[in-house]
């Protein structure tokens, strides 16, 4: 697996295992699949009410704990005691440490969690603390007045959502890109059906989802698709055989329409949505 090197020298897997809406019953069998499939990284949060089910995971899965990297979230409702979460996602998973703690959306009192996530990156419990949701104002912000520059900033990026100008801003910052919703979680597949991606998958013998995922990774973003099916658990990974030449990238930025399918904190009605999770 390639990794990139965040900006506090800790190795980051460039493609990871995604845990959103998968069902608790599900969960293990899919995380474990994808661990045999070879994925280090899997991706959860604490909203996701599966936490316990990646521990299962983890437990069963024989790979020792260094090589895995797991990632979770603290909840906006929680900034106030990031710290609780946090022990609370370690007591679920029956872990010592987290390689990635993130604030989940930038909402709330999110300096104190901030603050919090600090302090136990300081006594070894994580090791990088980063964001997800933030638009650069938000990072830049919480930047200036705190200690820890964020190690990623996890959004919503695909090929219709490519997030150029963001990237520009967390390359300035040292913040490394990680995407969400790398397939536009399946609700605006027409990306498959793209003229050029379509062309590219047939080139290198790949399907569009794959070609999808290597596009991102090439524009140095980390991608954590999520599937319950074994079969696109394992095509999904199998995306370091082959490498696009620069016109097909270039060809392949053209499609990005900058239309969010998931998330976006400047749009009102995706807050609203946000607020109102459980
Ligand atoms: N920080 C945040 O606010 C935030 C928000 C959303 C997601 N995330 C994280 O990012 C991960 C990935 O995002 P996501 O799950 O929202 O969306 P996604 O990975 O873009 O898409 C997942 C959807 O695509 C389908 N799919 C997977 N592989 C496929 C393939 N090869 N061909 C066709 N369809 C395929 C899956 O169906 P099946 O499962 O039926 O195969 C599922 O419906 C999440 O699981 C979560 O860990 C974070």
């Amino acid at each position: 697996m390639k990794t990139l090197t965040m900006n506090n020298g800790v190795e980051i897997p460039v493609l990871g295992f995604g845990t959103f809406r998968t069902a608790q019953e599900e969960t293990e069998k899919s995380v474990l699949t994808a661990i045999e499939s070879g994925y280090r990284l899997i991706d959860t949060a604490e909203a996701y009410h599966n936490e316990e089910y990646v521990g299962n995971a983890i437990a069963a899965c024989g790979v020792p704990r260094e090589e895995l990297f797991i990632t979770t979230k603290v909840t906006f409702r929680a900034f106030d005691d990031a710290r609780t979460s946090v022990e609370n996602s370690l007591r679920y998973m029956r872990l010592d440490y987290l390689d990635l703690v993130l604030l989940h959306w930038p909402f709330g009192n999110y300096y104190a969690a901030w603050r919090t996530l600090e302090k136990m990156q300081e006594e070894g419990k994580i090791r990088a603390i980063g964001v997800s949701n933030f638009n650069p104002d938000r990072f830049i912000d919480l930047i200036h007045y705190n200690k820890v520059t964020p190690a990623i900033n996890q959004i919503e990026t695909n090929l219709y959502c490519q997030r150029q100008a963001e990237h520009v801003w967390e390359d300035k910052y040292g913040i490394t890109h990680q995407s969400y919703a790398p397939l536009g979680q399946n609700r605006a597949n027409e990306m498959f059906e793209e003229p050029i991606v379509k062309m590219i998958a047939e080139k290198y013998g790949k399907t569009p989802a794959q070609v999808c995922l290597r596009f991102m990774i090439e524009e140095k973003v980390v991608v954590i698709p999520k599937s319950t099916h074994a079969n696109r658990i394992k095509e999904n990974i199998d995306v370091f055989d082959f490498a696009l030449t620069e016109t097909e990238i270039a060809a392949l930025r053209t499609l990005d329409k900058k239309m969010n399918v998931a998330g976006n904190p400047e749009n009102p009605e995706k807050v609203e949505i946000a607020m109102s999770w459980k």
